[in-house]
């Protein structure tokens, strides 16, 4: 068995992100065809178990203590540290222990794990609190909801398990909104998903930030990139450390209350908008940022790239193609539209993809879309998909580029 579970860790080491998927996927099947029926059930008890101690975990800080200092801690000091009375933290550490979030070293002696790492990030808080206090409620609703309206597919926003949930006739965006917590974890979370993988071989955009000039923005330039719905702005952030030559063209819209109070971002121009408005990047990227507009005598011209990531999942296609409508009537005839996100395989799915389906489901009436559902929502809103460049082939993780029809 130990060398069985060598040659698995050696695999994975040498693995690309896809391969690990695929390991990953092999040992669920396999430890899948190894439980027993009380094997199935007892682990079905701890999931939903482990989700609330997690939590515990992370608000009394237990994570944090244990990764700040790698090193092994007497329960004693463990108590001091998180508040938490010895017995009780004993029996919370344990518990952990045992499902491998921390790692228990002596008697009474616990240190960090991996996962202890994980759960110690901004991250995994923000997962923990997003997951726990803003889906958690839902996922709890889901089934009697879905008995109450007779198994009919969820499209529409407001009548979904998470205005059940959260007693609320808002749209579940609306709800964060003026629940500022809510909304902050999940910005914690998307900004953690951070990166920049969704731009390896995708020529359609490296060819074109290749031509751009290395010298400050004219004022007259067309801007490069928009990312609508961009959040923190950590997907900016990303490109222009891939290619600084676009930094100055760089633009981030994104609701108020979460564009409002950031920081600067060097190079990034933010912008607060509202999906559902008239895009007003259809003139010069390129202003200063004390002025909130471009300059009036500018040509109207689209900016080269308009990118969504993780934003149409989030709405019923009406909404979809509202939002991609505002787009389109923004783009010049090179402009393209970059949507970062599943495309849902006619079969073999990734658990991943079809988890976030249905939360999509739960939380938005949103959903993940098959290439035919994309090609459809692209020609309703006067657009064709031109590429589909799939990043991460195991979650079919992709790129769509669009352009005007
Ligand atoms: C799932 S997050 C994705 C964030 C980012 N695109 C990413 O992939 O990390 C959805 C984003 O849409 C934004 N959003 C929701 N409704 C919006 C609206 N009406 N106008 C602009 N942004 C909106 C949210 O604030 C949030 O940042």
């Amino acid at each position: 068995m130990d060398s069985i579970v060598a040659q698995i860790h050696a695999l994975a080491e040498s693995a690309d992100e896809g391969d690990r998927l695929q390991i990953q996927i092999a040992l669920r099947k396999t430890l899948s065809e190894l439980q027993s029926p009380k094997d199935v059930v007892v682990d079905l008890m701890n999931s939903t178990l482990l989700c609330a101690m997690i939590r515990v975990g992370v608000d009394i800080g237990l994570f944090r203590t244990l990764a700040e200092n790698d090193k092994p801690f007497e329960l004693a000091k463990l108590a001091e540290a998180t508040g938490a009375t010895p017995e009780l933290l004993e029996r919370i550490a344990r518990y952990l222990a045992s499902n491998n979030t921390i790692k228990e070293v002596g008697i009474n002696e616990y240190q960090a794990s991996n996962i202890t790492h994980i759960f110690s990030s901004d991250l995994g808080e923000g997962m923990v609190n997003h997951g726990f206090n803003t889906h958690g409620p839902v996922i709890q609703a889901l089934p009697d909801f879905l008995a109450a309206n007779k198994y009919q597919d969820i499209t529409s926003n407001t009548n979904t398990p998470f205005q059940v949930a959260h007693s609320t006739k808002l749209q579940s965006f609306d709800w964060m909104v003026q629940n500022p917590e809510h909304f902050a974890s999940l910005q914690k979370v998307m900004t953690a998903l951070k990166g920049a993988e969704w731009t390896v071989g995708l020529d359609t955009l490296d060819i074109e930030a290749k031509k751009v000039a290395s010298t400050p923005p004219q004022p007259s330039e067309k801007p490069f990139f928009v990312d609508v719905g961009g959040g923190h702005g950590h997907q900016c952030i990303q490109l222009g450390k891939k290619y600084p030559n676009l930094l100055g063209r760089l633009v981030l819209q994104d609701l108020p209350v979460a564009v409002n109070k950031l920081s600067p971002i060097e190079g990034v121009r933010t912008e607060a908008y509202d999906f559902f408005e008239k895009q007003p990047i259809s003139g010069s990227c390129y202003y200063p940022q004390e002025s909130s507009t471009p300059s009036s005598n500018i040509e109207p011209i689209g900016a080269k790239f308009y990118y969504l990531r993780r934003i149409m999942h989030d709405w019923p296609d009406k909404e979809a193609v509202k939002i991609l409508l505002n787009v389109t009537g923004a783009m010049a005839p090179d402009s393209r539209i970059l949507i970062d996100e599943i495309v849902m395989p006619d079969i073999g799915a990734h658990w991943e993809a079809t988890m976030q389906d249905l939360a999509m489901m739960n939380m938005c009436a949103g959903k993940e879309r098959s290439k035919q559902q994309w090609l459809d929502l692209a020609d309703r809103a006067g657009l064709r998909v031109e590429k589909i460049h799939t990043y991460v082939p195991s979650t079919y993780t992709s790129v769509l580029v669009l352009a005007l029809k």
